[in-house]
């Protein structure tokens, strides 16, 4: 037995904001954001959702693909920057929006890693038999978290939600390997430095704008371009292949510069990662999950691909999930 991605699904909010849209909104140009990020346009979530609604439509989505029900489903882990309340967590919302019974329910917080965290975690419990089917979700919201006078950070997010069902699938096959590092020596390098206990909400921190995503772009940048590498190879000499073996490197979207650098380090087809970047912008948890989804559906992976699952964010951290696919059995 091992464990595998057994069911995807994602969600976008329908309204569009454009890089034409911010051009109204601050002193920026879409020529600018095109060429420095490759983002066109993002989704922002509408303003009487919350992120567990999008949650939850994923992971209908997630259920469905798998050929599950909800009541199948033993174990909820919700991966996010953007949680809807501090307390009680957003996983817990999902579980009683979804119908989901008393099965437990926790969140992750390990930046926009967080996916790759949630599913390491997920396939730890599966494997040691105390569950069976967990439902891994990254959710975000950060257009609630932007200030939108900033042009440095205010381009780059969007929202959404991606889910995948993690189950077990044929020896040999599934999540073959999983590679997870932090260094909080960079905490301050990306944060939201308000609203937790730390420094909770007051007119000041208002004023200031401290619960806004603060970000060193340019160190980011930095951090990212060897932090993806790092994992990419660590996780790959754990499954014992080499970048030649992997079908699709399906990376967390920031910036489509740090994708072609890191396609420039590895010396592989730019083909080989996978990008929708342009139309969603930085969707933190929930953009390797999206990516996935959308690959899945439009059948372009086979049995026995090696997908690699790479990400990066605030912690800072950094991880990678090689997956061989396999063409789970719709059966439960
Ligand atoms: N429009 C126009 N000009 C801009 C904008 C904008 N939106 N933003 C910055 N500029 C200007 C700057 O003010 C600067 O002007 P100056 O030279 O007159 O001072 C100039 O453009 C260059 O700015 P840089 O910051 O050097 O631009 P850079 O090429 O580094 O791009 C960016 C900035 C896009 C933020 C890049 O550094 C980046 O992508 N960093 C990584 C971000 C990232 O990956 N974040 C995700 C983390 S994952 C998570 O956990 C959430």
């Amino acid at each position: 037995m091992s464990v595998g991605i057994i069911g995807t699904g994602s969600y976008l909010p329908s309204k569009v904001l454009t890089n034409f849209d911010l051009e109204k909104i601050v002193d920026t140009s879409d020529e600018w954001i095109k060429t420095r990020t490759g983002i066109s346009e993002r989704r922002i979530i509408d303003d009487n959702a919350n992120i567990s609604d999008m949650a939850v439509e994923a992971s209908k989505k997630a259920l469905l693909d798998a050929d599950l029900e909800v009541s199948d489903i033993d174990l909820i882990i919700l991966a996010t920057c953007s949680p809807e309340t501090l307390m009680p967590s957003t996983s817990c919302l999902v579980q009683q929006k979804l119908g989901a019974k008393t099965i437990p329910a926790f969140d992750v917080s390990a930046g926009c890693t967080g996916l790759i965290y949630a599913i390491t975690i997920g396939t730890q419990f599966i494997e040691t038999g105390m569950y069976e089917k967990v439902l891994v979700i990254g959710a975000d919201a950060l257009s609630r978290h932007l200030d939108w006078t900033d042009r440095t950070t205010c381009v780059l997010f969007g929202d959404g939600a991606g889910a995948v069902i993690l189950g077990k699938v044929q020896k040999g096959y599934g999540i073959i390997s999983n590679y997870l590092a932090a260094d909080g020596k960079g905490a301050d390098l990306l944060k939201i430095p308000a609203g937790g206990s730390g420094l909770p909400a007051t007119e000041d921190s208002f004023e200031k704008k401290l619960h806004c995503v603060q970000m060193s772009g340019s160190e980011v940048f930095k951090f990212a371009t060897r932090a993806l590498p790092r994992a990419t190879k660590a996780a790959l000499k754990r499954a014992n292949l080499t970048i030649d073996d992997v079908k699709y490197i399906i990376p967390h979207q920031a910036n489509i510069r740090i994708l072609e650098n890191v396609a420039k380090k590895f010396g592989v087809g730019f083909d080989k990662l996978i990008k929708n970047i342009d139309k969603y912008g930085n969707t933190s948890t929930a953009s390797i999950a999206i990516a996935l989804d959308e690959l899945q559906r439009a059948n372009k992976i086979h049995e026995g691909d090696i997908l690699l699952l790479v990400g990066f964010g605030a912690g800072l951290t950094w991880g990678a999930n090689v997956i061989k696919w396999v063409k789970y059995k719709k059966s439960k």
